[in-house]
């Protein structure tokens, strides 16, 4: 099976937990910013993580459905906070929340969907702290994006580690809990899910300079033109190249004059990916465990 098929083999358990959740949201209009939220189907890489987790430790995937679906709510409410701090109008290929039904109803669709996503996760009291890191790395994530906080290296992986990784990090991390792994396992998936996550945000920026937003379902050069801490734009800033000259271009010259710094990002997303596989190098051999190197490889090639 490929990972393709995979992604899609998992989402659908995912998806039949999640179908369960949308009765009786008040009022309706609410309901159904909710319901549009869940409905908008999105890569589902996070619960593939989860449920990978878990078999890799000897668990199975279905039981691990539940806590899959936790963190992809999660995963999801942070989404529709992002795209009213960002200002974006399109997400998944569809209108996002704030432009449908406003910021009001937006900020309150974080705050269901946030909850729906502790509701499930009590069913396993074990799980809470993870989704609870998550929740709070991610809140100071954004906020650095915000400030003039990552202008190098070392401080955007600090700020990726937070925004994107500590939530793969806390999918593997339930998944493997679930599973029944012992106290080493679970730190090392963790630990393999940060690298994986901060791997998958590089190739985001990256993204955001080479893709189309036709292909991609969001906008393109938003962190550009929205002032973001991309990886490409901070080694092109620290190479010389101003923020002037690249926003005078389009996309096809600035993916020329930021070349360099593209191939320096997909080297860290690489470099990234090789430290999560490292960690979960103490695991015996297993098909999850190689679908899960496998993951970290797609991850950093994929194009949307
Ligand atoms: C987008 O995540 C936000 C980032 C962390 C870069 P995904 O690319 O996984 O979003 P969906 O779920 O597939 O829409
Ligand atoms: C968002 O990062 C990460 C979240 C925690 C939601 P981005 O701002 O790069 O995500 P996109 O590009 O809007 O999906
Ligand atoms: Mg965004
Ligand atoms: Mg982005």
């Amino acid at each position: 099976m490929d990972i393709e098929q995979l992604l899609a083999g998992r989402a659908d358990m995912v998806d039949a937990e999640l179908a369960s959740l949308l009765i009786d949201i008040k009022p309706p209009e609410l309901g159904a910013a909710v319901g549009y939220a869940i409905a908008s189907k999105g890569k589902r890489i996070r619960p593939a993580l989860v449920t990978l987790a878990a078999e890799a430790v000897g668990g199975k995937a279905e039981d691990a459905s539940f806590a899959a679906a936790s963190i992809e709510l999660i995963h999801s409410s942070s989404l529709v906070l992002d795209d009213v701090i960002d200002k974006s109008d399109k997400r998944r290929g569809r209108e996002t929340i704030h432009k449908k039904w406003g910021t009001d109803l937006a900020l309150l669709t974080v705050q269901i969907l946030a909850a729906l996503s502790l509701k499930i996760a009590s069913r396993d009291p074990r799980l809470m702290n993870a989704i609870a890191d998550s929740l709070f790395y991610m809140g100071e994530g954004e906020a650095m994006e915000l400030v003039d906080y990552a202008t190098d290296k070392k401080s955007y992986i600090d700020l990726a580690f937070r925004k994107t990784g500590c939530l793969f990090g806390s999918a593997a991390e339930v998944g493997s809990l679930v599973g029944g792994g012992d106290a080493r396992q679970v730190a090392s998936l963790r630990e393999c899910g940060n690298h994986i996550g901060i791997a998958f945000q590089v190739r985001d920026d990256i993204l955001d300079c080479i893709s189309k937003e036709n292909e991609l379902g969001k906008p393109v050069r938003k962190d550009l033109f929205m002032g973001r801490p991309s990886i490409v734009v901070i080694d092109a800033l620290n190479s010389g190249i101003s923020l002037d000259t690249m926003m005078k271009c389009n996309n096809g010259e600035l993916m020329h004059i930021v070349s360099e710094s593209i191939a320096r990002a997909e080297e860290l997303a690489r470099s990234e990916v090789e430290l999560a596989k490292s960690h979960i190098s103490i695991l015996d051999e297993s098909i999850a465990k190689s679908k899960l190197e496998e993951l970290g490889d797609f991850i950093i090639s994929r194009s949307k």
